[in-house]
Order: C-alpha cells, then structure tokens, then sequence
C-alpha cells in the first residue's frame, strides 16, 4: 500500500505487540524520516526513538517504542513536526506498523536532553500492532467536507482524513481566486484551548502533510503578509496543488 493509499485506511493504534521492532525497520524509519519533507526549512529538530521507561504517560496502554520530537520554538515548529511525522505515520501505517500521536506522553525525569535548544513538542508511539491497523473508509469519524472549506471540493479530501488531538479537526479552507488555498485553524474557547490548544497547531501540519502526499510534485505552501480575516479562525498560511 502507497502512503496515497494509507490516508483512507489509517487508524490510531492502542494496542501493540510489545515485542520490538527488528533492527532493519528501526533503520528504514531512520531514513524515511530523513527523507521527509519539511514545511519551514529554517527550523531545526530532532527526535528519539524510547522505550517505555524513558516515559511518562497518563495511559493504561504501552507500546514498545516511543518516538520523542523536539523542536526549536520558532515561526510554524508545531506546524512543522505535525507536517514531517505524519509523513512517517502514514508511511508506518502502509508497512502494517501501528502508530498513535500522543500529546500525553512525555519524556520523563530519566530522560536525558540531547540538544538544550530543542524544546520536547509530542511523542508517537509505534509497533507491530495486537489488533488490525487498517479500517474501511465508512468507517472513519470525519466532519463532512462542507463543515471544513469555503466550497466543497473533493481536491481537499486528504485533508479531511487526517488524526487531530481529540479528533477536533480544527481546520478550515477557503479557495483564492488564483486557484490556492488558505488554511485556517479554529479559535477555541476558554476549555478546550486549555485542554487541545497548544496541539491544534500541529494538527494543522498534519492535515498539511495529507495534502502534501497526494500532491507530492505540486504542493508549495506559504504565508501571506496580509490574509484575508475570518472570524473565529486563525490564519496559519497558503497552499498551492
Ligand atoms: C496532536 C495529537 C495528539 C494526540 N494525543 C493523543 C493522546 O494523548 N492519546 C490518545 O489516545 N490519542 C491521541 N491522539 C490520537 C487522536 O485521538 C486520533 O488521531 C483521533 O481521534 C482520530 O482518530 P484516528 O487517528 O484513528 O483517525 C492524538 C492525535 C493528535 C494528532
């Protein structure tokens, strides 16, 4: 299965086989995201790959690995972790490799910072899952393509399909007479920008990375000077196809 493909069969894994991964797909991992696209060239990160006690998790579940992403904190980072790791979500997901983005799972106090610049953003467990990776189309919760764009347009459809913190799927499109695209992130109120807030950026680079995968040849992003306003949502940049 291409990544093209994974977009429609996707699902967040909660269930692993804790034997690891063999040495080989720890590599090919270690490449693939070396190879991944990024949203803003002028952000340096990094990441880990953990086991479970170098974690500390709210969860009742565990995966035998841990991907820890870290992030200089400037311009679109949380954009551009959620645009370069859902590249490897995807790309774990089409080799039946279960994947979750995790905002409650950090490094704990064992944990020692490679790189003191680098700021933890968010972890992704991933493993052979205990359960099926994949589902049926129908069977993924969406918010319908009208909830989430100007004019519907099935051209944003892998957009739609992308995970979010809580499934919030705080995105929305507008089309510009040019024939691009801005994208916009839902304001929130007081409670859930407490609880998701802080995540909803990297969703947006997530929902970005969709676009990117079935656009590979043609997507282009950037960020306008002066965008066009909408009420209740925040402007987080332009796009061509
Ligand atoms: C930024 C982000 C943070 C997330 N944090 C958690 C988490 O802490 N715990 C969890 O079980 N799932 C977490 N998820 C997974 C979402 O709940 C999941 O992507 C969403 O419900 C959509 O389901 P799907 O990924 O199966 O399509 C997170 C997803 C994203 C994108």
């Amino acid at each position: 299965m291409n990544l093209e493909e994974t977009i429609y069969k996707r699902q967040s894994c909660r269930t692993y086989n804790q034997t690891p991964l063999d040495e080989q797909t720890i590599t090919d991992i270690k490449t693939f995201i070396s190879n991944a696209k990024v949203l803003n060239e002028n952000i340096d990160w990094s990441y880990d790959i953990v086991t479970k006690e170098k974690v500390k998790s709210l969860l009742r579940w565990d995966a035998p690995h841990y991907l820890l992403l870290f992030s200089e904190e400037k311009e679109n980072y949380k954009e551009n972790i959620g645009f370069i790791f859902q590249q490897l979500d995807l790309y774990l997901q089409s080799k039946d490799i279960g994947s979750c983005w995790l905002g409650m799972v950090s490094p704990n106090s064992s944990y020692e910072y490679k790189n003191s610049q680098h700021k933890f953003i968010i972890t992704i467990s991933f493993g052979k899952s205990s359960t099926q990776t994949h589902r049926k189309i129908e069977e993924f919760n969406r918010k319908s393509l009208e909830k989430i764009m100007d004019t519907s347009d099935e051209k944003l459809k892998p957009a739609q399909y992308a995970p979010s913190a809580t499934n919030s799927q705080p995105w929305y499109f507008t089309h510009n007479s040019d024939g691009s695209y801005n994208v916009y992130r839902e304001k929130l109120g007081f409670i859930k920008r407490r609880m998701i807030g802080k995540w909803n950026p990297i969703d947006i680079g997530i929902a970005l990375a969709h676009m990117y995968i079935t656009n590979k040849d043609t997507f282009k992003f950037y960020i306008k000077e002066n965008p066009k306003d909408l009420k209740d949502y925040s402007y987080m940049g332009s796009f061509e196809l």
